[in-house]
Protein backbone atom coordinates (compact mmCIF):
# COMPACT_ATOMS: atom_id res chain seq x y z
CA UNK A 1 0.00 0.00 0.00
CA UNK A 2 1.95 3.23 -0.89
CA UNK A 3 1.73 5.92 2.08
CA UNK A 4 0.24 8.98 3.03
CA UNK A 5 2.67 10.98 1.75
CA UNK A 6 2.60 9.39 -1.55
CA UNK A 7 -0.96 9.81 -2.27
CA UNK A 8 -0.78 13.44 -1.31
CA UNK A 9 1.93 13.35 -3.62
CA UNK A 10 0.07 11.98 -6.46
CA UNK A 11 -2.66 14.01 -6.44
CA UNK A 12 -0.49 17.30 -6.41
CA UNK A 13 1.67 15.82 -9.38
CA UNK A 14 -1.61 15.21 -11.00
CA UNK A 15 -3.27 19.33 -10.17
CA UNK A 16 0.46 19.22 -11.61
CA UNK A 17 0.07 17.46 -15.39
CA UNK A 18 -3.80 19.12 -15.66
CA UNK A 19 -2.21 22.33 -15.42
CA UNK A 20 0.21 21.69 -18.06
CA UNK A 21 -2.75 20.44 -20.36
CA UNK A 22 -2.33 16.60 -20.47
CA UNK A 23 -5.84 16.05 -18.76
CA UNK A 24 -7.06 18.08 -21.16
CA UNK A 25 -5.45 17.10 -23.73
CA UNK A 26 -7.48 17.13 -28.13
CA UNK A 27 -7.73 13.00 -28.60
CA UNK A 28 -9.51 10.98 -31.51
CA UNK A 29 -12.72 10.52 -30.72
CA UNK A 30 -13.94 7.14 -30.89
CA UNK A 31 -17.07 7.38 -32.62
CA UNK A 32 -18.53 6.23 -35.39
CA UNK A 33 -18.39 7.61 -38.59
CA UNK A 34 -22.63 8.21 -38.28
CA UNK A 35 -21.57 10.45 -35.33
CA UNK A 36 -19.35 12.56 -37.29
CA UNK A 37 -21.58 12.47 -40.50
CA UNK A 38 -25.00 12.36 -39.06
CA UNK A 39 -25.59 9.97 -42.08
CA UNK A 40 -26.32 6.89 -39.38
CA UNK A 41 -23.55 4.68 -41.60
CA UNK A 42 -20.60 2.50 -40.08
CA UNK A 43 -17.91 2.28 -42.71
CA UNK A 44 -18.43 -1.61 -44.12
CA UNK A 45 -16.18 -3.76 -41.76
CA UNK A 46 -13.50 -5.42 -43.41
CA UNK A 47 -10.25 -7.17 -42.11
CA UNK A 48 -7.65 -4.45 -41.69
CA UNK A 49 -4.56 -4.96 -43.97
CA UNK A 50 -1.69 -3.85 -40.88
CA UNK A 51 -1.40 -3.43 -37.53
CA UNK A 52 -1.21 0.18 -37.35
CA UNK A 53 -3.57 3.06 -36.24
CA UNK A 54 -4.50 3.79 -39.95
CA UNK A 55 -5.25 0.41 -40.54
CA UNK A 56 -7.79 -0.04 -37.82
CA UNK A 57 -9.57 3.28 -38.40
CA UNK A 58 -12.65 2.03 -40.15
CA UNK A 59 -12.67 -0.14 -37.54
CA UNK A 60 -12.35 1.95 -34.42
CA UNK A 61 -15.46 3.52 -36.16
CA UNK A 62 -17.61 0.56 -35.11
CA UNK A 63 -17.16 1.43 -31.51
CA UNK A 64 -19.71 4.10 -30.26
CA UNK A 65 -17.63 5.51 -27.23
CA UNK A 66 -17.98 8.80 -26.02
CA UNK A 67 -15.80 10.60 -27.73
CA UNK A 68 -12.91 12.53 -25.86
CA UNK A 69 -12.78 9.28 -23.37
CA UNK A 70 -10.40 5.82 -23.80
CA UNK A 71 -11.35 2.87 -22.65
CA UNK A 72 -8.45 0.45 -21.64
CA UNK A 73 -10.10 -1.87 -19.16
CA UNK A 74 -11.56 -4.75 -21.21
CA UNK A 75 -9.72 -7.23 -19.13
CA UNK A 76 -12.70 -6.28 -16.37
CA UNK A 77 -15.27 -5.83 -19.34
CA UNK A 78 -14.61 -5.54 -22.89
CA UNK A 79 -16.85 -2.92 -24.67
CA UNK A 80 -19.20 -4.06 -27.39
CA UNK A 81 -18.65 -2.67 -30.71
CA UNK A 82 -22.40 -1.05 -32.13
CA UNK A 83 -23.49 -3.66 -33.83
CA UNK A 84 -23.55 -5.82 -31.04
CA UNK A 85 -25.24 -3.05 -28.54
CA UNK A 86 -27.82 -3.34 -31.79
CA UNK A 87 -28.58 -6.67 -31.99
CA UNK A 88 -29.36 -6.93 -28.24
CA UNK A 89 -31.57 -4.02 -28.70
CA UNK A 90 -33.32 -5.53 -31.56
CA UNK A 91 -33.46 -8.79 -29.93
CA UNK A 92 -35.13 -7.21 -26.67
CA UNK A 93 -37.55 -5.63 -29.07
CA UNK A 94 -38.77 -8.69 -31.02
CA UNK A 95 -39.38 -10.04 -27.54
CA UNK A 96 -42.06 -7.22 -27.13
CA UNK A 97 -43.33 -7.03 -30.26
CA UNK A 98 -44.26 -11.12 -30.44
CA UNK A 99 -43.73 -12.70 -27.39
CA UNK A 100 -43.43 -16.44 -28.79
CA UNK A 101 -42.09 -15.93 -32.21
CA UNK A 102 -39.43 -13.20 -30.33
CA UNK A 103 -38.36 -16.10 -28.40
CA UNK A 104 -38.51 -19.09 -31.17
CA UNK A 105 -36.60 -16.87 -33.17
CA UNK A 106 -33.73 -15.84 -30.92
CA UNK A 107 -33.65 -19.55 -30.04
CA UNK A 108 -32.74 -20.60 -33.38
CA UNK A 109 -30.12 -17.77 -33.97
CA UNK A 110 -28.32 -19.65 -30.80
CA UNK A 111 -29.17 -22.81 -31.67
CA UNK A 112 -27.86 -22.31 -36.20
CA UNK A 113 -25.26 -20.07 -35.34
CA UNK A 114 -24.12 -18.75 -31.89
CA UNK A 115 -23.35 -22.62 -30.92
CA UNK A 116 -22.07 -23.79 -33.50
CA UNK A 117 -19.77 -20.40 -34.32
CA UNK A 118 -18.32 -20.07 -30.86
CA UNK A 119 -17.58 -23.65 -30.94
CA UNK A 120 -15.40 -23.20 -34.62
CA UNK A 121 -13.89 -20.54 -32.85
CA UNK A 122 -12.77 -22.63 -30.02
CA UNK A 123 -11.65 -25.55 -31.90
CA UNK A 124 -14.14 -27.13 -30.44
CA UNK A 125 -17.58 -29.71 -31.28
CA UNK A 126 -21.00 -27.96 -31.10
CA UNK A 127 -21.87 -30.72 -27.91
CA UNK A 128 -18.83 -29.64 -26.05
CA UNK A 129 -19.81 -26.09 -25.08
CA UNK A 130 -22.44 -24.80 -22.99
CA UNK A 131 -23.54 -21.23 -22.68
CA UNK A 132 -23.31 -19.78 -19.53
CA UNK A 133 -23.36 -16.17 -17.95
CA UNK A 134 -19.68 -15.33 -17.72
CA UNK A 135 -16.64 -17.40 -16.74
CA UNK A 136 -17.15 -17.69 -12.73
CA UNK A 137 -20.09 -19.54 -13.41
CA UNK A 138 -18.63 -22.24 -16.02
CA UNK A 139 -15.69 -22.47 -13.20
CA UNK A 140 -18.26 -23.49 -10.61
CA UNK A 141 -20.00 -25.97 -12.98
CA UNK A 142 -16.35 -27.35 -13.60
CA UNK A 143 -15.23 -27.92 -10.20
CA UNK A 144 -19.13 -29.35 -8.71
CA UNK A 145 -19.36 -32.00 -11.49
CA UNK A 146 -15.66 -33.32 -11.39
CA UNK A 147 -15.80 -36.68 -9.54
CA UNK A 148 -13.95 -36.53 -6.58
CA UNK A 149 -13.51 -38.62 -3.13
CA UNK A 150 -12.15 -37.50 0.29
CA UNK A 151 -8.69 -36.84 0.21
CA UNK A 152 -8.59 -36.40 -3.02
CA UNK A 153 -6.08 -33.49 -3.97
CA UNK A 154 -6.69 -30.49 -5.94
CA UNK A 155 -3.32 -28.42 -7.55
CA UNK A 156 -4.18 -24.55 -8.30
CA UNK A 157 -1.48 -22.06 -8.78
CA UNK A 158 -1.09 -18.66 -6.59
CA UNK A 159 -2.26 -16.69 -9.63
CA UNK A 160 -5.78 -17.74 -9.74
CA UNK A 161 -8.62 -15.38 -9.90
CA UNK A 162 -11.32 -16.17 -6.79
CA UNK A 163 -13.55 -17.57 -9.56
CA UNK A 164 -10.93 -20.21 -9.96
CA UNK A 165 -10.13 -20.94 -6.62
CA UNK A 166 -13.16 -20.46 -4.79
CA UNK A 167 -15.40 -23.37 -6.29
CA UNK A 168 -12.47 -25.87 -4.69
CA UNK A 169 -12.98 -24.28 -1.47
CA UNK A 170 -16.29 -25.29 -2.07
CA UNK A 171 -15.86 -28.85 -2.78
CA UNK A 172 -12.70 -29.47 -0.12
CA UNK A 173 -15.30 -27.85 2.93
CA UNK A 174 -18.31 -30.04 1.61
CA UNK A 175 -16.14 -32.90 0.02
CA UNK A 176 -13.15 -33.07 2.10
CA UNK A 177 -11.16 -32.46 -0.82
CA UNK A 178 -7.39 -31.04 -0.23
CA UNK A 179 -6.64 -28.19 -2.35
CA UNK A 180 -2.67 -27.10 -2.56
CA UNK A 181 -1.48 -23.84 -4.37
CA UNK A 182 1.80 -23.79 -6.28
CA UNK A 183 3.44 -20.52 -6.03
CA UNK A 184 4.15 -18.83 -9.54
CA UNK A 185 6.32 -15.83 -9.55
CA UNK A 186 5.28 -12.44 -11.33
CA UNK A 187 6.63 -12.28 -13.97
CA UNK A 188 7.62 -16.00 -14.13
CA UNK A 189 10.61 -16.48 -16.17
CA UNK A 190 9.78 -18.64 -18.79
CA UNK A 191 7.91 -21.81 -19.79
CA UNK A 192 9.88 -24.16 -18.07
CA UNK A 193 9.87 -22.76 -14.72
CA UNK A 194 6.05 -22.94 -14.84
CA UNK A 195 5.54 -26.43 -16.24
CA UNK A 196 8.75 -27.29 -13.28
CA UNK A 197 6.96 -25.72 -10.51
CA UNK A 198 3.51 -27.39 -10.69
CA UNK A 199 5.50 -30.67 -11.76
CA UNK A 200 7.29 -30.77 -8.44
CA UNK A 201 3.85 -29.59 -6.67
CA UNK A 202 1.64 -32.97 -8.15
CA UNK A 203 1.26 -35.96 -5.52
CA UNK A 204 -0.11 -39.66 -6.08
CA UNK A 205 -3.33 -38.01 -4.58
CA UNK A 206 -4.00 -35.07 -7.12
CA UNK A 207 -6.54 -35.76 -9.46
CA UNK A 208 -7.68 -32.12 -10.95
CA UNK A 209 -4.78 -29.46 -12.22
CA UNK A 210 -6.75 -25.85 -12.13
CA UNK A 211 -4.77 -22.93 -13.80
CA UNK A 212 -5.39 -19.75 -15.94
CA UNK A 213 -4.80 -19.31 -19.53
CA UNK A 214 -4.03 -15.86 -19.12
CA UNK A 215 -3.51 -14.34 -15.38
CA UNK A 216 -5.55 -11.48 -14.69
CA UNK A 217 -2.21 -9.54 -14.84
CA UNK A 218 -1.64 -11.00 -18.49
CA UNK A 219 0.97 -13.53 -17.89
CA UNK A 220 0.33 -16.59 -20.25
CA UNK A 221 0.78 -19.71 -18.72
CA UNK A 222 2.08 -22.39 -20.91
CA UNK A 223 -1.55 -24.64 -21.48
CA UNK A 224 -0.86 -27.25 -23.61
CA UNK A 225 2.47 -28.38 -21.50
CA UNK A 226 0.74 -28.22 -18.52
CA UNK A 227 -2.34 -30.36 -19.94
CA UNK A 228 -0.20 -32.60 -21.52
CA UNK A 229 1.90 -32.82 -17.92
CA UNK A 230 -1.77 -33.99 -16.18
CA UNK A 231 -2.89 -36.32 -18.94
CA UNK A 232 0.14 -38.07 -18.21
CA UNK A 233 -0.54 -38.60 -14.74
CA UNK A 234 -4.57 -39.36 -15.11
CA UNK A 235 -5.43 -35.51 -13.91
CA UNK A 236 -7.92 -33.56 -15.00
CA UNK A 237 -7.39 -30.44 -16.33
CA UNK A 238 -9.51 -27.41 -15.48
CA UNK A 239 -8.47 -24.09 -17.54
CA UNK A 240 -9.82 -20.88 -16.87
CA UNK A 241 -9.86 -18.33 -20.39
CA UNK A 242 -11.69 -15.82 -19.08
CA UNK A 243 -8.76 -13.31 -19.89
CA UNK A 244 -7.57 -15.66 -23.47
CA UNK A 245 -10.88 -15.88 -25.50
CA UNK A 246 -10.74 -12.93 -27.77
CA UNK A 247 -7.48 -11.87 -27.40
CA UNK A 248 -5.58 -14.67 -29.71
CA UNK A 249 -6.75 -17.49 -30.96
CA UNK A 250 -7.76 -20.55 -28.88
CA UNK A 251 -7.95 -24.16 -30.09
CA UNK A 252 -9.26 -26.09 -27.33
CA UNK A 253 -8.73 -30.06 -29.44
CA UNK A 254 -5.03 -28.54 -29.61
CA UNK A 255 -4.68 -27.14 -26.21
CA UNK A 256 -5.84 -30.91 -25.09
CA UNK A 257 -7.77 -29.62 -21.76
CA UNK A 258 -10.07 -31.36 -20.50
CA UNK A 259 -12.47 -28.53 -19.41
CA UNK A 260 -12.50 -24.73 -20.34
CA UNK A 261 -14.12 -22.03 -18.70
CA UNK A 262 -14.57 -18.22 -20.25
CA UNK A 263 -15.84 -14.80 -20.42
CA UNK A 264 -17.20 -13.92 -23.57
CA UNK A 265 -17.85 -10.47 -22.42
CA UNK A 266 -14.27 -9.69 -22.05
CA UNK A 267 -11.92 -9.76 -25.16
CA UNK A 268 -14.35 -10.81 -27.37
CA UNK A 269 -16.09 -7.56 -26.72
CA UNK A 270 -19.52 -9.96 -26.56
CA UNK A 271 -22.84 -8.56 -25.34
CA UNK A 272 -22.26 -8.57 -20.83
CA UNK A 273 -23.23 -11.63 -19.03
CA UNK A 274 -22.06 -14.30 -21.54
CA UNK A 275 -19.35 -17.11 -20.99
CA UNK A 276 -18.48 -20.72 -22.32
CA UNK A 277 -18.37 -24.26 -20.68
CA UNK A 278 -16.18 -26.53 -22.63
CA UNK A 279 -16.59 -30.59 -21.46
CA UNK A 280 -13.86 -32.42 -23.43
CA UNK A 281 -16.18 -35.74 -25.20
CA UNK A 282 -13.39 -37.83 -23.63
CA UNK A 283 -13.69 -36.74 -20.38
CA UNK A 284 -17.55 -37.02 -19.64
CA UNK A 285 -17.73 -39.70 -17.66
CA UNK A 286 -15.36 -37.94 -14.74
CA UNK A 287 -17.12 -34.50 -15.14
CA UNK A 288 -20.46 -34.76 -14.49
CA UNK A 289 -23.40 -32.21 -14.82
CA UNK A 290 -24.08 -29.92 -11.98
CA UNK A 291 -27.90 -29.69 -13.33
CA UNK A 292 -29.47 -33.09 -14.39
CA UNK A 293 -28.75 -36.19 -12.14
CA UNK A 294 -29.99 -38.08 -15.19
CA UNK A 295 -27.17 -36.95 -17.73
CA UNK A 296 -25.55 -39.50 -19.89
CA UNK A 297 -22.09 -39.67 -21.79
CA UNK A 298 -24.13 -39.57 -24.63
CA UNK A 299 -26.28 -36.88 -23.45
CA UNK A 300 -24.24 -34.88 -20.54
CA UNK A 301 -26.75 -31.94 -19.84
CA UNK A 302 -23.92 -29.37 -18.97
CA UNK A 303 -26.39 -26.24 -20.23
CA UNK A 304 -27.51 -24.76 -17.30
CA UNK A 305 -31.30 -25.13 -17.54
CA UNK A 306 -34.04 -23.00 -17.22
CA UNK A 307 -35.31 -19.43 -18.66
CA UNK A 308 -32.08 -17.14 -20.43
CA UNK A 309 -31.03 -14.23 -21.58
CA UNK A 310 -32.59 -14.71 -25.19
CA UNK A 311 -31.40 -11.57 -26.44
CA UNK A 312 -28.39 -11.41 -24.75
CA UNK A 313 -26.92 -14.48 -26.40
CA UNK A 314 -28.53 -13.93 -29.88
CA UNK A 315 -26.39 -11.15 -29.62
CA UNK A 316 -23.76 -13.36 -29.82
CA UNK A 317 -24.05 -14.03 -33.16
CA UNK A 318 -22.91 -9.93 -34.17
CA UNK A 319 -20.00 -10.49 -31.93
CA UNK A 320 -18.59 -13.50 -34.28
CA UNK A 321 -19.44 -11.62 -37.11
CA UNK A 322 -17.32 -8.94 -36.06
CA UNK A 323 -14.57 -11.12 -34.82
CA UNK A 324 -14.91 -13.36 -37.97
CA UNK A 325 -14.62 -10.54 -40.34
CA UNK A 326 -11.54 -9.51 -38.08
CA UNK A 327 -9.89 -12.24 -37.68
CA UNK A 328 -8.23 -13.54 -34.26
CA UNK A 329 -4.60 -13.92 -35.86
CA UNK A 330 -5.10 -10.02 -36.99
CA UNK A 331 -6.54 -8.84 -33.51
CA UNK A 332 -3.78 -10.31 -31.57
CA UNK A 333 -1.27 -8.93 -33.97
CA UNK A 334 -2.56 -5.40 -33.24
CA UNK A 335 -3.02 -5.92 -29.90
CA UNK A 336 0.69 -7.00 -29.44
CA UNK A 337 1.59 -3.66 -31.42
CA UNK A 338 -0.15 -1.88 -29.22
CA UNK A 339 0.85 -3.36 -26.24
CA UNK A 340 4.64 -3.18 -27.29
CA UNK A 341 4.08 0.19 -28.32
CA UNK A 342 3.25 1.16 -24.77
CA UNK A 343 5.96 -1.41 -22.93
CA UNK A 344 8.21 1.07 -25.19
CA UNK A 345 7.10 4.10 -23.58
CA UNK A 346 7.11 2.75 -20.23
CA UNK A 347 10.32 1.42 -20.15
CA UNK A 348 11.70 5.24 -21.03
CA UNK A 349 9.48 6.50 -18.12
CA UNK A 350 11.49 7.16 -14.61
CA UNK A 351 10.46 5.19 -11.78
CA UNK A 352 8.26 2.54 -13.80
CA UNK A 353 8.48 -0.86 -12.93
CA UNK A 354 7.20 -3.21 -16.17
CA UNK A 355 5.63 -6.55 -14.63
CA UNK A 356 4.60 -7.84 -18.24
CA UNK A 357 7.66 -9.17 -19.51
CA UNK A 358 8.67 -8.53 -22.78
CA UNK A 359 8.80 -12.37 -24.06
CA UNK A 360 5.70 -13.34 -26.64
CA UNK A 361 5.39 -16.91 -24.82
CA UNK A 362 4.91 -15.92 -21.54
CA UNK A 363 3.22 -12.39 -21.97
CA UNK A 364 -0.38 -11.97 -23.39
CA UNK A 365 -1.02 -9.50 -25.78
CA UNK A 366 -3.47 -7.17 -23.98
CA UNK A 367 -2.71 -6.30 -20.58
CA UNK A 368 0.30 -4.77 -19.34
CA UNK A 369 1.25 -4.13 -15.95
CA UNK A 370 3.50 -2.32 -14.24
CA UNK A 371 4.40 -0.49 -11.15
CA UNK A 372 4.79 3.48 -10.87
CA UNK A 373 7.22 4.89 -7.53
CA UNK A 374 5.46 6.62 -5.32
CA UNK A 375 2.13 5.29 -6.46
CA UNK A 376 -0.79 3.92 -5.09
CA UNK A 377 -2.80 1.72 -7.71
CA UNK A 378 -6.03 2.00 -6.79
CA UNK A 379 -5.61 6.07 -6.25
CA UNK A 380 -3.99 6.29 -9.63
CA UNK A 381 -6.68 4.42 -11.29
CA UNK A 382 -9.28 7.47 -10.17
CA UNK A 383 -7.10 9.79 -10.76
CA UNK A 384 -6.27 9.23 -14.56
CA UNK A 385 -10.61 8.46 -15.20
CA UNK A 386 -11.50 11.53 -13.62
CA UNK A 387 -8.69 13.97 -14.63
CA UNK A 388 -7.32 12.32 -18.33
CA UNK A 389 -10.71 10.55 -19.09
CA UNK A 390 -9.02 7.00 -19.60
CA UNK A 391 -10.58 3.77 -18.44
CA UNK A 392 -7.82 1.09 -16.84
CA UNK A 393 -7.84 -1.23 -13.78
CA UNK A 394 -5.36 -1.45 -10.65
CA UNK A 395 -3.32 -4.88 -10.23
CA UNK A 396 -2.66 -5.00 -6.62
CA UNK A 397 -2.82 -8.82 -6.46
CA UNK A 398 0.58 -11.25 -6.11
CA UNK A 399 2.81 -8.85 -4.22
CA UNK A 400 2.01 -6.16 -6.51
CA UNK A 401 0.39 -2.72 -5.89
CA UNK A 402 0.26 -2.35 -10.18
CA UNK A 403 -1.49 -0.65 -13.09
CA UNK A 404 -3.41 -3.02 -15.49
CA UNK A 405 -3.90 -1.51 -18.95
CA UNK A 406 -5.89 -3.67 -21.16
CA UNK A 407 -5.85 -2.54 -24.72
CA UNK A 408 -8.00 -3.69 -27.57
CA UNK A 409 -8.04 -2.95 -31.54
CA UNK A 410 -9.75 -0.20 -31.62
CA UNK A 411 -7.55 1.23 -29.18
CA UNK A 412 -4.39 3.89 -30.58
CA UNK A 413 -0.52 4.84 -29.95
CA UNK A 414 -1.81 8.36 -29.63
CA UNK A 415 -4.52 7.49 -26.72
CA UNK A 416 -1.45 5.13 -25.71
CA UNK A 417 1.12 8.17 -25.25
CA UNK A 418 -1.41 10.75 -23.89
CA UNK A 419 -2.26 7.75 -20.81
CA UNK A 420 1.79 7.72 -20.41
CA UNK A 421 2.33 11.51 -20.01
CA UNK A 422 -0.65 11.36 -17.98
CA UNK A 423 1.06 8.92 -15.59
CA UNK A 424 4.78 11.38 -15.78
CA UNK A 425 2.37 14.44 -14.44
CA UNK A 426 1.09 12.17 -11.88
CA UNK A 427 4.24 11.32 -10.72
CA UNK A 428 6.30 14.94 -11.41
C1 LIG B 1 -8.56 -14.83 -14.73
C2 LIG B 1 -10.02 -14.57 -14.49
N1 LIG B 1 -10.86 -15.60 -14.29
C3 LIG B 1 -12.17 -15.42 -14.10
C4 LIG B 1 -12.72 -14.16 -14.09
C5 LIG B 1 -14.19 -14.00 -13.87
O1 LIG B 1 -14.82 -13.72 -15.09
P1 LIG B 1 -16.38 -13.44 -15.15
O2 LIG B 1 -16.61 -12.09 -14.60
O3 LIG B 1 -16.74 -13.58 -16.60
O4 LIG B 1 -17.05 -14.48 -14.33
C6 LIG B 1 -11.89 -13.05 -14.31
C7 LIG B 1 -12.45 -11.70 -14.28
O5 LIG B 1 -11.80 -10.70 -14.25
C8 LIG B 1 -10.50 -13.27 -14.51
O6 LIG B 1 -9.67 -12.24 -14.70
Amino acid sequence: MASHRANRLSRRGFLHAGAAGLAGAPMAACAPASDATGSGRRPELSRPDGVDDVAWTDVRDHFILEPGTAYMNNASLGMPPASVAEAVAAGYEALSREPLRGKNDLGRVIADRVVPGLAALLGAEADEIALTRNATEALHMGAVGVRLRPGDEVLVTSQEHPAGRRPWEFRAQRDGVKVNTVFIPSPFESEEQVVGLVEEALTPATRVLAFCHVTRGGHLYPVADLCALARERGIVSHVDGAQAVGMFPVDLHALACDTYSASLHKWLLGPMGTGVFYVRRGVRDRVLSAFAHDATVDAPAYQPPGTIGLPVRAGLAATLDFFETLGLEHVAARTRHLSDHLKRRLRETPGVTLLSGPDRATSCPGSTIFELEGLDAVEAVALIAEGARIHIDEHQRDGHNAIRISTHVYNTTVEIDRLVDAFRGLSA
